[in-house]
């Protein structure tokens, strides 16, 4: 079983996740990584050159594969990616979903900070707050709801364990 990480931009996906994958001695990865380790170029290259409908393509079917793998892993998803059917289907089957949820206000304030993020690069607060609202509906179909608000990333990390143990998963298993 496959531990995926599911939440909004800068909801601390891969820094709670790499936490996560040494606590629990298991490989990590970053789905976001693997695209543009895949595509040779950024993500923010892959939205400007190839456009939003083919990174999702490209995005769901690294998803799908990488699930497909015996190792278990810790798995970053993207921010969009688990709005995909076909994305939770196959996670649902091969993983245990948690949903790091992080306040907007928060989200926005860290992605001001970085411009790698190209779906929302020309958006106003008010715009990125509309796309969090229509993304809660999906995110909320997660199995695990770990409140990240006002807690470090190690204390997620610790919630996560104990979460996992609590319906019979281990470090080990
Ligand atoms: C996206 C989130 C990004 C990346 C891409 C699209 C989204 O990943 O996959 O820019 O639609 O929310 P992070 O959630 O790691 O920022």
């Amino acid at each position: 079983m496959h531990i995926v990480l599911v939440g909004m931009m800068a909801s601390g996906k891969s820094s709670i996740g790499k936490v996560l994958s040494k606590s629990m001695n298991i490989p990590f990865l970053d789905i976001d990584k693997e695209i543009e380790f895949h595509e040779r170029r950024s993500i923010k290259s892959i939205f400007e050159n190839s456009g939003e409908r083919y990174f999702r393509k490209l995005e769901s079917k690294i998803i799908i594969e990488n699930l497909g793998a015996k190792k278990t892993t810790v798995i970053a998803l993207g921010g969009g990616a688990f709005l995909n059917a076909a994305v939770r289907k196959n996670v649902n089957e091969k993983s245990i979903s948690v949903w790091l949820d992080v306040n907007i206000e928060t989200i926005i304030t860290r992605v001001k900070k970085n411009q790698k993020r190209p779906l929302i690069e020309k958006k106003s607060d008010e715009e990125v707050k509309k796309i969090y609202e229509k993304r809660l509906k999906y995110y909320e179909m997660s199995k695990i709801h770990i409140d990240c608000n006002k807690k470090t990333k190690t204390e997620c990390a610790e919630e996560i364990i104990f979460k996992l143990k609590s319906i019979g998963i281990n470090e080990n298993n």
